[in-house]
């Protein structure tokens, strides 16, 4: 990648950089509206098959079109940012990226591992910056999550709990996997040393309404040194749930982005096990003491998480280097949702329960003929 800022036409750090946007539907006017208002960009062009659409979105100033020729001969415009639906966003970027332009892309990457890498391996061929839209890492909780693990605060992680839960809108196209779990998992590639975990995946699904997708997803990823990480999506609940745990041999961090007031809590509580030689056969024992220290709450900025993220996208280009959510991190979280449908797929082609008696086991025990008092269990 070119790291002389000046080899791309109107990126000299002085100057604000040409974007346009492509996509002007539910997520394109935030980016609209974020490039528009940023010192680092020079919002030039909105571009939607819609042209109406694009009009009430782009405001009295910014030239439309529904042309995204037009777009790419523009040489004026060094960068495009795409938020059109997940399945033409391999076509866009594609088409961008052959043009010279520099390309962010909405979450997820695209609709496919393969059609992902190909965005990606051109970006890499042609020295471009191509940049996931994964908001949330951009948002100040979630930085300061990567802060707390990163710096070894929360020690080994052990656990993630992640849970993203509402009556969603079921999509026509996508299930709930690929509709929610993309954020989770983005989060999670970005505050695990090690980037998000894209072997040894488990999934499963359910569409108890009959949607013809599964409507609730249940995914597992393997952690270092025997951690597990779980992420719960679910377009079924009435109520909304936004959380995320990370428990850590010294801290747990709980992030609940649904209460401004305290976003982030950090419990020093936790669980020891101490191995200890017992007597003097010096047999090894394990002793468990659970540690219920204070609980404190990190302030944090308010600012838009759009905001940053297309500072971001300026600065990786105009340094030469890859963005924080670059498009690889955007492919870790195609393999992961990829795997997920095939355990999904050979688990709907798994013969039905009914196919596989239980083993018969002890006879039952006889009920009791008369009347037993109820005990009501309390959780
Ligand atoms: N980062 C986030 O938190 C977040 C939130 C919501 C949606 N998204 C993502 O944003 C993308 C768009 O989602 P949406 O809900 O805004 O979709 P949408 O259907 O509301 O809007 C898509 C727009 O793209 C236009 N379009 C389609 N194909 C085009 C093409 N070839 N050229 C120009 N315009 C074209 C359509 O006319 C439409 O106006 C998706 O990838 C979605 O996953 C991201």
């Amino acid at each position: 990648m070119s790291t002389d800022p000046s080899s791309t036409p109107g990126t000299t750090p002085s100057t604000r950089l040409g974007i346009a946007v492509i996509g002007a539907g539910y997520w394109g006017p935030n980016l609209v509206r974020n490039f528009g208002g940023s010192p680092h960009w020079d919002l030039r062009m909105v571009c939607d098959l819609d042209l109406d659409r694009a009009r009430q979105v782009a405001g009295p100033h910014v030239e439309v079109t529904d042309s995204l020729e037009r777009v790419l001969d523009d040489p004026d415009i060094t960068a495009v940012a795409i938020a059109t639906p997940a399945r033409t966003h391999h076509g866009l970027a594609l088409q961008a990226l052959r043009a010279g332009k520099h390309v962010l892309v909405e979450k997820p990457l695209a609709d496919s591992v393969a059609n992902g890498r190909a965005m990606v391996d051109l970006a890499e061929e042609q020295g471009l910056v191509l940049m996931t839209d994964h908001t949330y890492c951009y948002t100040p909780a979630v930085q300061k999550m990567r802060d707390l693990v990163v710096s070894g605060e929360l020690g080994q992680v052990h656990f993630i709990d992640s849970v993203r839960i509402n009556l969603g809108l079921i999509q026509p196209d996508i299930d709930v996997l690929w509709d929610l779990a993309p954020h989770d998992l983005a989060i999670l590639d970005f505050v695990l040393p090690g980037g998000l975990p894209t072997v040894g995946i488990g999934a499963t699904g359910a569409d108890p309404i009959g949607a013809g997708r599964a409507c609730v997803g249940h995914l597992t990823l393997p952690l270092p040194d025997n951690g597990l990480a779980h992420v719960h999506v679910n377009w079924l609940s009435p109520t909304k749930i936004r959380q995320m745990v990370i428990g850590g041999s010294r801290r747990t961090l709980v992030w609940d982005d649904l209460n401004p007031q305290q976003r982030l809590s950090i419990y020093d509580r936790g669980v020891d096990l101490a191995r200890t030689s017992v007597g003097s056969t010096d047999r090894a024992a394990s002793s468990v003491s659970y540690r219920l220290g204070d609980t404190w709450s990190p302030a944090l900025p308010e600012r838009e998480a759009l905001g940053s993220m297309v500072g971001e996208f300026a600065a990786a280009i105009r340094e030469g280097r890859p963005a924080l959510t670059d498009g690889r991190s955007g492919l870790r979280v195609l393999e992961v949702l990829e795997q997920a449908s095939r355990r999904l797929s050979d688990s709907s082609h798994a013969p039905a329960v009914d196919a596989h008696p239980v083993p018969a086991g002890p006879p039952p025990v006889p009920r009791p003929t008369v009347a037993e008092p109820v005990l009501e269990v309390v959780r």
